[in-house]
């Protein structure tokens, strides 16, 4: 098993509008559509897609980078077809268990620029607890993916697990809060976007410049910190260095989903041994892919679609 992932599974309920509301207004949208999402199978499925396929005679393609994704879902038709999704994808989903509780879903808006507002409703996800994970799960593991759509004590016992196991820990700390030192001293590498590094450190990065900046200051409790910057690409810092990746030029769909290719395919790289500024290259063109495509996972692209951009 190369990556564990473990975090949140949401049904998406999208909904297109000309521009976001403001506070007490009521616009008109489009018919809603259902997309698979979370954040945490969001990753998982974008690792599982672009690792290597292997086919095996009469099952199909598996990945050759094992995915486990660990997380709950509600016994409910949303938490069936999600799970039956990660399923379909080679993913190892027997820690996603279905319990008694409805399934996470998320409300999202997309305006015409393609920029999305997404409101969480956790459910199950948040029924994931620390005492629910066992050392036996992260064996084998050489990455852990975790965010934050799961109790904080949760990640950092899987953030501890993983570690435990010998694995690099890689923390998508998405959606934005405040983080204590005692989850980012189990954390290899933390990974957040322009809005998630205001709510760390109280400044929105809105250049390659500021964003090491950032990432400098987020690096003296992290030894690796990548911010990501949409348009503008992404920086990192670390003992290797500093750097900055510049982003495709791409016509903007949706941006649901983005990050979330960005982490799947570093992890991925990562497994396989890359340098941390080739996998945030990678990482960059898969996230850039998915701003092209509407919804979460029906947008992350193909190893072959990443490598013939490469
Ligand atoms: O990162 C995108 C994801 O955030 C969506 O799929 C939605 O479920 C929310 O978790």
């Amino acid at each position: 098993m190369g990556i564990v992932v473990v975090g949140s599974l949401n049904m998406d309920l999208v909904v297109k509008v000309k521009r976001h509301p403001l506070p007490g207004e009521t616009l008109l949208g489009s018919d809603y559509q259902t997309y698979h999402g979370g954040k945490g199978a969001n990753q998982a499925v974008a690792a599982a897609r672009l690792s290597q396929r292997q086919v095996v005679p009469g099952k199909g393609s598996t990945p050759s980078v094992g995915v486990r994704m660990i997380g709950r879902v509600g016994q409910d038709a949303f938490g069936h077809e999600l799970r039956n999704a990660l399923k379909r994808e080679g993913i190892n989903v027997h820690a996603t268990l279905p319990i008694a509780a409805p399934t996470g879903v998320a409300f999202i808006a997309v305006d015409e620029a393609g920029q999305n507002t997404i409101i969480v409703s956790p459910g199950a996800n948040h029924r994931l607890r620390p005492e629910n994970l066992t050392l036996t799960e992260f064996e084998g593991a050489r990455v852990v993916v975790l965010q934050l759509e799961i109790p904080l004590d949760t990640v950092r016992r899987a953030a501890e697990l993983g570690r435990q196991a010998g694995a690099t820990v890689l923390l998508n700390a998405a959606p934005a809060q405040r983080l204590p030192d005692r989850l980012l001293e189990c954390i290899d590498i933390l990974v957040v976007n322009d809005k998630e590094a205001l709510g760390l450190c109280g400044v929105l990065p809105d250049s390659p410049e500021m964003g090491l900046e950032v990432a400098r200051e987020l690096s003296q409790k992290v030894p690796r910190v990548i911010v990501t910057l949409g348009e503008q690409g992404a920086v990192w810092v670390g003992p290797e260095g500093s750097g900055h990746q510049p982003a495709l030029r791409v016509e903007a769909v949706d941006a649901t989903g983005a990050g979330d290719a960005f982490v799947g395919a570093l992890a991925v790289a990562l497994c396989e041994g890359e340098t941390l500024p080739r996998a945030i290259r990678l990482g960059c063109v898969a996230g850039a892919l998915a701003v092209t495509r509407v919804g979460a996972q029906s947008s992350l692209p193909s190893r072959e679609e990443v490598m013939a951009w490469l």
